[in-house]
């Protein structure tokens, strides 16, 4: 027998074990013990970037431990914790700040999205002072030295911009040393996050530049429509990195433009915070979530990743990216049809029914371990 067939039987035998219907729980609702090299931080001020739009600067929370903040790379995120209604659930935003001034402390944007659960409590009831507890700094998004090419195109819609902020400031502060241009996508003038920063390094820096495209309205000033082959043109070098953050239709767009310049593809990476999927119907489904010797059985959702029905049943599940990249989350799916969207699982790994629960959505019944 090999160790797969050894695997299979003992996960066939947790299932067994585990049936009946337990309705407390214990253990389980407990999972989150320590929150990867957590932090305790304050509100020191808040900055209104736009009318949907606010920065806010994070200091240490000496109070409750934290005597000073985690350095970062340009390019990387926080993982927010919050408890919300009983629910806990966590959200990933990245660092605008410069990071060489951490001691200025960190920065953070966030951009008011419709029903969003916790960008509207942070735009509509976070004040300064409040405290807030995040993970260290994580993510692999940013200029790498060995992989990327000196000039660096970056291209960013709506709050996609904040990465490409800290690049900018790396690069002014000479951490790292690239030639940056970022196309910046957005509506009106009214929707520039980080308005005056951007004119200031267009004036100052040889080695920064934004360009700035308005969809919405023709100004002076700026270039008009989407971002397109001709405004890029001008820029493109014969090697170049190709960094992109936005919403996902500047991603569909962007790849057909960047083909007909033939960027390969593995010099163009992404950040993105959503999920790609919609379930052609809506259906409920039961999620029986096994941990130790514990279980609980809740309802999932065919449109609701099991990370989140998990969270919306009050079970601390883990969670950092939640967008398949971190592997924090990774779990076991012991029974059920499933369909993972996206991600960075090894292939080994999904072939023996790991699943990140953050990029995973149920087509039936399931039955899952987490793997923590
Ligand atoms: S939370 Fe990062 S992989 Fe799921």
């Amino acid at each position: 027998m090999t160790k797969i067939d050894d695997l299979k039987k003992e996960r066939k035998s947790i299932v067994d074990t585990y049936s009946g219907k337990r309705v407390k729980d214990t253990y389980i609702d407990g999972v989150i013990k320590n929150f990867q090299d957590v932090q305790y931080v304050k509100i020191k001020e808040i900055i209104e970037e736009t009318s949907d739009t606010k920065s806010f600067i994070l200091e240490p929370d000496y109070d409750k431990g934290t005597k000073e903040l985690a350095s970062f790379r340009a390019g990387q995120y926080i993982s927010l914790k919050m408890f919300i209604d009983g629910a806990y659930t966590t959200r990933a935003y990245s660092l605008s700040s410069a990071p060489s001034r951490i001691n200025k402390g960190y920065r953070i944007t966030i951009k008011r999205v419709p029903d969003g659960l916790v960008s509207n409590i942070m735009l509509d009831q976070i004040k300064v002072g409040d405290g807030l507890t995040i993970s260290r700094p994580m993510g692999d998004f940013g200029y790498n030295k060995i992989r990327d090419e000196k000039n660096v195109i970056g291209i960013a819609g709506g709050s996609g911009i904040t990465p490409f902020m800290a690049l900018a400031y790396a690069v002014q502060d000479k951490l790292e040393d690239f030639n940056l241009t970022v196309f910046y996508s957005v509506k009106t003038e009214e929707d520039i996050i980080f308005k005056k920063e951007i004119e200031h390094f267009n004036k100052h820096s040889k080695k920064v530049k934004f360009v700035i495209t308005l969809t919405r309205e023709e100004k002076d000033g700026y270039l008009n429509g989407h971002i397109n082959k001709e405004m890029m043109e001008p820029y493109i070098k014969e090697f170049n990195t190709v960094l992109m953050c936005g919403p996902k239709a500047l991603y569909k767009t962007m790849n057909e433009i960047l083909g007909e310049f033939n960027i390969p593809r593995k010099c163009v990476h992404y950040e993105n915070f959503f999920l790609d999927y919609e379930p052609t119907e809506e259906k409920t489904y039961e999620l029986k979530v096994i941990m130790k010797n514990d279980f609980k059985i809740i309802k999932c959702k065919s449109n609701e990743t099991l990370l989140v029905s998990m969270e919306k049943a009050g079970i601390k599940a883990p969670s950092l990216c939640r967008v398949g990249i971190c592997g924090y989350c990774r779990s076991v799916i012991l029974d059920g049809k499933i369909k993972m969207v996206g991600g960075n699982m090894e292939k080994a790994l999904s072939e023996n029914d790991y699943i990140h629960p953050c990029i995973t959505y149920p087509e039936s019944d399931i039955v899952l371990r987490l793997d923590i």
